[in-house]
């Protein structure tokens, strides 16, 4: 029961202070794939006009497939990271090649195009194809390890797979998007790094780092 609780508080959080983002107005897979593939090392204000460029100047898969490089980078220029933007065209030719042009509504399949990772697949499953996946990256791993005191060290590759195992657990099954998507929120503007007493988080009941006041100890971070 309190897991239908959690979610439920999330989900109406969410419903009430969802941010509204232009790839939160789409269910286009290829779409929410630009916008993930851009905000994994920008930030949101500033991904906003180059995904709105990039999605109507290449409005397909096979437009991104077949672009050359110049106009190509010329997209990304001032995102920086271009080794994301190389690998998205070499995974939409793979699309074109083996998936009829569509990313594929499956996590495994989403998972063996180039660039994209566990966060990625588990993004566009979720939020593209409803599929029940969570999409761990930082943000997420600091508010699980609060949530729950957890001791597990997050530079540590094996402790992504343990957040990824308890939060599939968590993930509201009929809207994990959104459940996604929340976390992602709460994590950006109320569960922050620099705020361990998040006064306005929806979760505190569920916050056991809050309850006890230790959130300034989490997460675990060891130096490599
Ligand atoms: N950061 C990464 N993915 C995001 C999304 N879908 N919405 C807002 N912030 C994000």
């Amino acid at each position: 029961q309190k897991i239908h609780d959690f979610r439920k508080v999330l989900l109406d959080w969410y419903d009430e202070n969802r941010r509204d983002l232009p790839w939160r107005q789409t269910k286009n897979p290829y779409f929410i794939w630009v916008s993930e593939i851009m905000l994994q090392q920008t930030q949101v204000q500033t991904v906003i006009p180059y995904y709105l460029r990039f999605i109507d100047t290449l409005p397909t898969i096979e437009a991104l497939a077949k672009v050359d490089k110049e106009a190509l980078y010329l997209l990304w220029q001032g995102l920086g990271y271009y080794s994301r933007v190389n690998n998205m065209q070499t995974a939409a030719q793979q699309i074109m090649a083996n998936f009829d042009g569509q990313l594929p509504a499956d996590y495994d399949q989403l998972l063996s195009l180039k660039g994209i990772g566990s966060y990625t697949a588990a993004a566009i499953a979720s939020i593209a194809f409803d599929i029940p996946k969570a999409a761990v990256d930082g943000n997420l791993m600091r508010i699980t390890a609060r949530l729950f005191e957890l001791d597990l060290d997050i530079s540590q590759a094996s402790s992504k797979k343990v957040f990824e195992g308890l939060l599939n657990t968590l993930i509201d099954p009929h809207r994990p998007g959104d459940f996604n998507q929340a976390l992602m929120d709460l994590g950006a503007t109320i569960m922050t790094p620099s705020n361990p007493t998040p006064e306005l988080s929806p979760l505190k009941a569920f916050d056991a780092s809050y309850q006890n006041g230790t959130a300034h100890l989490y997460p675990v971070k060891k130096k490599k």
